[in-house]
């Protein structure tokens, strides 16, 4: 056998073994960006050396054989997958070859850009309008009928009003928020909790006892309507027509001429994927006229009127070098895992954070194993998981250090507690991350106070507490390496500029334990001064609103400590007044803070003024033209056709009217309109 058909064996073999793992059980092992790896190796090897071919393979296949728990259903029409693209160039490319298949200019093209819901295929028939089976995608050619479990979904209407046979397909879904509800019941009931909304679906809706789906908060999205399309001309009536049949559709389906305009759609849902209230990993492109689709037509696998952008995946696998524990602020001893540096959602990432003692423990994660880290959003990454390797011997369990790797100091984990802490108050490494924190933006924001330069002060031992920061002069700065003399006077003036900050920001920069910044907003604006604060009994603390019984305690106790007196009555007198100022106007929610809201044309119920008004209220800013800073842009009767043209242009999402209420309480958009 030669060395490719060998490759090409072993990665059929592969790919099986992740496709049963995936689609039957539920329970798969390796980020899917590794499959699409796999998949992608095996077929540029078949397409390379066409003597590696074999009937039937694994390339050619969609999902994976029906499980024999469900009774067979075979799919009048076969249920086909997409093929996927992984950047903007191969999309460039996808949409080059449908024009050439339609004989047109890519210019011309109209394209319907949505996003891809990361959760299980089911079609869905209907005859005379009644619901009558429900069917997975199995292979493709045969599905499992799940008639009874799908019944009592969100978002799939029982009848419908229409004659005859209809198909409607979609996807089954967890979102978010059920996703955390179900673990947190799963957790309290002391049963496995799943690993991610898209396994949480698919093993919810597999289940033998219909019952037991039914307990689950599924959804259903459709997005095809199977059958009788003569009597529609392009995909987006299909979709209002399945709309006015009550199913939920992508509310976020965009319609678009070109490719340009189209790639930007496609980058605009990557930017806010985090932002529509349920996992999606990546959006399908789909050639909007039904008889252009006609001509294109499809291949074994997959239509060609569509392709899956894929976005930058947040799940990568890994080698997991070494265990390390830092040392935080509040002398928290976190392990993390030093790790071959990786691409994750568009970023390296060489660390990652294990949580504490007791996540090593249950991940059984050691150095030398091959490990899933996660990144998403601005979550810090992680270490999620370890995926066991056939025949490769593994190195010795990992012990929490009993020192602190910093100081020396013993390293303490309290009964009950899941956190180990280095209890040396004069631990260096501790007093760095404080002074850290005490700078940073959400504290102080000290502008040109990083960790580099707090690293810095304290060893040259210019500083051992952050009261020290305010008698720094420019000549004990200036002549230090990587400072002149412009450098060390624009410190001090960055130093300088925080004594004017209010009480809230203090608390947070001094750390407290559980004392966030939303705490301390809550704690200042009630007691107005640090005196009220460091005098109020615990009732009083715990009467304000926001604010419980844990970090009540945490503040009564810090007040009293005698470093902390100290440290207070030197920052009063380097000139902060440890005061809350009035609030200047009485906004009740913040959730367009730091976001540039543009509205065009009229909203029912509010003037031009009214509604600029109402995005100031809500924290936000509502300048008057469209620039690419522009979060987005609300759309009302009349709206202007250049702020219009402008966002189009920029990508900038437009918001339908009817939003704007939801906008402003959510802080984010829901609908793009066209
Ligand atoms: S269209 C023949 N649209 O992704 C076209 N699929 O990786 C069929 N998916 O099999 C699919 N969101 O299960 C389509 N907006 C969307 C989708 C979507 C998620 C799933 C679907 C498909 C798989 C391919």
């Amino acid at each position: 056998m030669s060395e490719y058909s060998k490759r090409a064996s072993e990665l059929r073999a592969q790919i099986e073994r992740h496709n049963r793992e995936y689609f039957v059980e539920d329970a798969p092992v390796i980020p899917d960006a590794d499959y699409d790896a796999l998949v992608r190796e095996l077929r540029a090897l078949e397409a390379e050396h066409p003597e590696v071919r074999v009937e039937g393979s694994v390339s050619e296949g969609v999902g994976a054989p029906a499980a024999p728990t469900f009774s067979p259903v075979v799919h009048v029409e076969r249920m086909l997958s997409l093929d996927n693209v992984f950047d903007a160039d191969e999309l460039r490319a996808w949409s080059d070859r449908v024009a050439r298949g339609l004989g047109l200019d890519a210019a011309s093209v109209a394209f319907a850009v949505e996003p891809k819901i990361d959760g299980l295929a089911l079609a869905i028939t209907y005859v005379d309008g009644v619901y009558v089976q429900a069917a997975t995608r199995g292979d493709g050619r045969v599905g499992e009928d799940v008639t009874r479990n799908v019944r009592t979904i969100r978002g799939m209407p029982l009848s419908i009003g229409a004659a005859g046979r209809i198909e409607v397909r979609g996807e089954v879904f967890l979102a978010n928020e059920d996703f955390e509800r179900l673990n947190a019941a799963q957790r309290e009931r002391g049963e496995r909790e799943f690993a991610n909304p898209r396994n949480a679906a698919a093993g919810s809706l597999r289940q033998k006892d219909p019952r037991v789906s039914a307990s689950r908060p599924l959804s259903f999205l459709a997005y095809q309507l199977v059958g009788d399309e003569s009597a529609y001309a392009t995909y987006d009536e299909t979709i209002r027509q399945l709309s006015d049949w009550g199913f939920l559709t992508a509310a976020q389906l965009v319609v678009v001429t070109g490719v340009e305009e189209m790639v930007a759609r496609s980058s605009l849902f990557e930017t806010h994927r985090h932002d529509l209230g349920y996992q999606i990993d990546g959006a399908v492109i789909k050639v909007n006229d039904l008889a252009q689709r006609r001509v294109l037509g499809t291949t074994s696998r997959a239509p060609r009127w569509a392709i899956a952008r894929k976005f930058a995946p947040e799940e990568r696998s890994t080698r997991l070098l070494a265990i390390e524990v830092s040392i935080g602020r509040t002398g928290r001893a976190t392990p993390y895992a030093v790790l071959e540096p990786v691409s994750v959602a568009g970023s390296t990432v060489a660390l990652a954070t294990l949580h504490n003692e007791d996540q090593v423990r249950l991940k059984d994660v050691r150095p030398g194993d091959l490990v899933i880290v996660r990144k998403a959003g601005d979550v810090i990454p992680e270490v999620v998981a370890r995926i066991p390797e056939d025949g490769v011997a593994r190195g010795a369990q990992w012990h929490f250090p009993t020192a602190c790797p910093e100081c020396g100091g013993a390293l303490v984990r309290r009964e009950g507690e899941s956190d180990t802490y280095c209890v040396n108050p004069a631990c260096p490494a501790q007093l760095m991350q404080q002074v850290i924190h005490f700078a940073s933006r959400g504290a102080l924001d000290i502008e040109g106070l990083g960790e580099q330069r707090v690293a810095q002060l304290l060893r040259e031992r210019l500083i051992t507490d952050v009261a020290d920061l305010f008698r720094l002069r420019a000549e004990d700065l200036a002549p230090l390496e990587g400072f002149g003399e412009i450098s060390a006077a624009a410190l001090v003036a960055g130093i300088d500029a925080a004594r004017a900050q209010p009480l809230s920001r203090v608390l947070v920069g001094l750390g407290i334990r559980h004392v966030g910044p939303v705490a301390a907003r809550a704690l200042a604006g009630a007691l107005r001064t640090y005196d009220a604060l460091a005098s109020a009994d615990l009732d009083v603390l715990e009467a304000v609103e926001g604010v419980g019984p844990v970090i009540a305690a945490s503040i009564y106790r810090y007040v009293r400590e005698p470093e902390v007196i100290e440290r207070v009555a030197r920052l009063r007198e380097a000139g902060f007044s440890l005061a809350e100022p009035e609030p200047e106007r009485s906004a009740t929610s913040q959730a367009l803070a730091g976001r540039a809201v543009v509205v065009t044309g009229a909203l029912e119920g509010y003037t031009r003024e009214e509604a600029e008004a109402a995005v100031v209220a809500a924290g936000g800013t509502s300048p008057g033209s469209v620039s690419k800073k522009t979060y987005c842009v609300v759309v009302g009767e009349s709206p202007g056709a250049s702020k219009l043209a402008r966002a189009r242009e920029l990508g900038v999402p437009l918001v339908a009217g009817e939003d704007f209420e939801y906008l402003l309480t959510m802080g984010v958009w829901r609908n793009i309109v066209a």
